[in-house]
């Protein structure tokens, strides 16, 4: 049985939640390899909605959930979705949390949301979960692991050392309030006698799962775009959700991958700043945000919606290795005469190219190359297969197909977890 990938094929929000629940239930363990509560994930089962900043989705399934080295964890955060699912009558007993995961702590919120201030106009419109923060402090290696809330002399030690410098920051630089050793390392440790039993060597737990043969689910947070490395720098988050980072923040070698699967919407959202060359006239992307709910599960801001990509989603099948996609949300564009498609990015000199620009100038200055393509205006609810859709949206999903290379394994057609018709 095979380790699959579930990566972000765009600037995030592709729906990677609810296809990771799908596929869930035919998985044994279900792994974060990166990013903390900066992700919403939201998962809709029998008209119930979850929605997840920093557990894995696949608890939902009652399956073993893995938050992998590569994650940075807030045990607030961590904590209070673990409540809110006990409270529903969900057990959480498969959680397993990599001793190596970073946690975030109170400092790196406050330096998120500062520096964001201070950047005034420039600033990179995070979400202010101190995701930044706390992976600068992981390269640094300053930073406080989970593995730490086992020790509380460790624990304690390391609050005080962090604290001697970011109080400093705070104070002089931020003017902000600085935080008091006892009132953070009282809290902390009572996050950890919480959190102590789940705490687990997850690099072996996944070797131990694909020796035995069985299925494991490697869930990206974000999306390619928003990838320190071979995202639209700096408009990034600060870890790795390309499909590679999933070996280094799971702990496995690269050659357990077997597929990768890319998600992708069939048109294109952005949240916070930065350049987006197919964005939508603000009249039409106004009718998509409604049609299709896209503002932020974590900070309820307005996505920015845009047409379907495909000098990015070619960007993505590249750099992740996609073996198949899945297109989410193709219900969303049901109510429109017309499509566009980006096809090409037409650069600053004229010229036009089908691949993504390697250089920032380019691409903030590129405009997009749209085609036109027939809407439809069925109702997708009552097709069960992908041969069922109207033709002008089966010639959408083959537009696709054909220009990628690589086949469309699964096509959303609403919110429901039954809502997702299989290819093949
Ligand atoms: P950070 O990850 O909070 O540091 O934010 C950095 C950038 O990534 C900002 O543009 C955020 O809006 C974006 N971002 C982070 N997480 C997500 C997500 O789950 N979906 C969409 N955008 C995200």
């Amino acid at each position: 049985m095979p380790a699959t990938v579930i990566v972000g094929a765009q600037w995030g929000d592709e729906g990677k939640g609810k296809i990771v629940d799908l596929l869930a239930q035919d998985s044994d363990v279900v792994c974060r390899y990166q990013g903390g509560p900066n992700a919403g994930h939201t998962v809709i089962v029998d008209g119930e909605t979850f929605k997840f900043r920093q557990l894995p989705s696949g608890i939902v399934s009652g399956k073993v959930s893995v938050l992998g080295n590569g994650c940075v964890v807030d045990p607030e955060v961590l904590l209070g979705e673990m409540d809110e699912l006990a409270e529903r009558g969900i057990s959480v007993e498969g959680l397993r949390i990599s001793g190596n995961a970073h946690l975030i702590m109170p400092w790196h919120i406050a330096l998120d949301g500062a520096s964001e201030r201070r950047l005034g106009k420039l600033q990179i419109g995070t979400t202010r979960r101190g995701i930044g923060p706390a992976y600068a402090d992981k390269a640094s290696r300053i930073g406080i692991r989970v593995q730490d809330l086992l020790d509380p002399k460790i624990l304690r030690q390391k609050i005080e050392t962090a604290l001697a410098e970011k109080n400093v920051w705070l104070e002089r630089v931020y003017e902000l309030q600085p935080f008091d050793l006892e009132e953070v390392a009282g809290r902390y440790e009572g996050y950890a006698r919480r959190l102590r039993e789940f705490v687990a060597d997850t690099s072996l737990l996944v070797d131990v799962a694909l020796r035995e043969g069985k299925s494991v689910l490697l869930e990206g947070a974000q999306g390619t775009l928003l990838d320190l490395d071979h995202g639209t720098y700096p408009f990034v988050t600060s870890s790795n959700p390309v499909a590679g980072a999933a070996a280094t923040g799971i702990g496995i070698g690269p050659t357990r991958i077997d597929k990768v699967l890319g998600v992708s919407k069939a048109y294109v959202t952005r949240v916070g700043a930065g350049p987006f060359p197919s964005e939508m006239e603000a009249s039409v992307g106004a009718r998509v945000r409604e049609l299709g709910q896209e503002y932020g599960t974590v900070t309820g801001r307005e996505r920015r919606p845009g047409w379907l990509d495909l000098v990015g989603l070619r960007y993505a099948v590249r750099l992740n290795g996609i073996t198949s996609l899945a297109l989410t949300k193709l219900d969303v564009l049901s109510t429109f005469d017309e499509l566009r498609i980006c096809v090409r990015y037409r650069l600053p000199d004229g010229s036009e190219t089908p691949d993504f620009p390697a250089h920032q100038s380019d691409f903030h200055h590129c405009e997009a190359v749209l085609e036109t393509l027939p809407g439809w205006h069925e109702p997708l609810d009552d097709c069960s297969s992908v041969a069922d859709l109207p033709p002008a949206a089966r010639a959408y999903v083959e537009r696709v197909e054909r220009e990628l290379e690589v086949p469309v394994q699964l096509v959303g057609t609403g919110a429901e977890r039954e809502q997702v018709l299989a290819r093949g």
